[in-house]
């Protein structure tokens, strides 16, 4: 049963919310053959490239409480910080220097990174560096400063949806934030033409098999350019410090259902799949996986970007990282490649 669906995925049909369950409940004895699927699926779009995000954690001030997130505004024990806009750009340098051509600013919800001044960082990156493509992930706002941001040159946009479901969404968030206003963030986004980003936690609390089979419909639906997803990893000063982390190997393979259901998407093996487990992003890479995600931020505050516990890589220099993963990527049998990486718009 399990080979039919998966077969009828990979052809281009669209299976069932219960269908989609099945294969999460069996992934057991499916994963071995979802995973050469969606590997042999991604090359037929992407060759054997591995592409590298140069991450920019620029800073860890937020105005927002979700009950996972260890930098959340009630986490009175994170050492805060903020890198000026001259220390993003030489970071960003760097970071072009050994080959980045994707930059994703990432950071919590700040008030000091006003549109005037987000828009002159994004603005100073284009002006330097035309080929790179400058990734956004900071959190919501309004669909006049995403407008701006645009404007000024940024290209994608990252911003998880964390779940598909109202009521798990209400779970994991307190009630000052809302649902309807993630979605309406999204659907701004795609409308400004921006590379959209969406994503989930893996075993997040209080997500259900179902859940995950309704994620697997949200993004076929959404038909997002890139998805991210990595396992949930409590953070001890957070009201979700004493659930269980998610799984590398419910990750991997929801990874694989991914892909064979949108072929062309840019999935990342993400850090949190690393942490859960050593060979994680390999085995994300080999799951269906195309995308790193390494840090540039500057050594001095990488420990302190902890959104969870245990986070790898948070003491290594961006050149030792990137070495590390074109070692590890190599005994894949892909390659990390020097590109934008745009997503593909038909196959090679
Ligand atoms: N474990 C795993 N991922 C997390 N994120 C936030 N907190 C955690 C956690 N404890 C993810 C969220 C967010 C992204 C930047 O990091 O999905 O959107
Ligand atoms: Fe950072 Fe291996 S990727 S040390």
């Amino acid at each position: 049963m399990y080979k039919k669906l998966l077969e009828r995925l990979s052809a281009g049909d669209e299976l069932t919310r219960d269908e989609y369950l099945y294969l999460i409940r069996h992934r057991d004895e499916a994963r071995d053959e979802a995973a050469a699927m969606a590997r042999a699926l991604c090359e037929e779009y992407y060759g054997r490239s591995v592409f590298i995000r140069g991450l920019i954690e620029f800073t860890n001030i937020c105005r927002n409480n979700c009950f996972y997130c260890g930098i959340r505004a009630g986490n009175e024990k994170c050492e805060r910080y903020r890198l000026t806009p001259e220390e993003i750009i030489t970071c960003a340098d760097n970071g072009y220097s050994l080959g980045f051509r994707t930059f994703v600013l990432q950071g919590g919800e700040d008030p000091y990174f006003t549109d005037g001044v987000l828009c002159g960082v994004v603005r100073e990156l284009k002006r330097r560096h035309p080929d790179a493509a400058v990734t956004l992930s900071v959190g919501e706002r309004s669909r006049e400063s995403y407008a701006a941001l645009r404007e000024a040159g940024a290209d994608r946009y990252l911003l998880r949806h964390e779940t598909s479901n109202r009521r798990h969404y209400e779970k994991l968030h307190p009630a000052s934030m809302s649902f309807d206003n993630r979605q309406r963030c999204i659907d701004d986004l795609k409308e400004l033409g921006y590379q959209v980003g969406v994503g989930f936690m893996v075993g997040s609390p209080y997500q259900t098999e179902e859940d995950l089979a309704g994620e697997m419909i949200y993004l076929r639906d959404v038909k997002p350019d890139m998805v991210g997803i990595g396992p949930f990893v409590p953070h001890h000063d957070t009201p979700f410090g004493a659930f269980d982390a998610g799984s590398a190997e419910m990750t991997t393979f929801l990874l694989s259902l991914i892909r064979l259901t949108l072929p062309d998407v840019l999935l990342p093996a993400t850090t949190a799949l690393g942490t859960v487990d050593p060979a994680g992003r390999e085995k994300g890479i080999l799951a269906g996986a195309n995308v790193l995600m390494p840090n540039l931020s500057p050594a001095g505050v990488r420990g302190k970007y902890l959104l969870y516990d245990n986070k790898i890589c948070t003491g290594d220099e961006a050149a030792a990282c990137i070495e590390c993963l074109k070692a590890r990527i190599k005994k894949t049998g892909r390659e990390i490649v020097t590109a934008r990486g745009d997503r593909a718009e038909r196959r090679i």
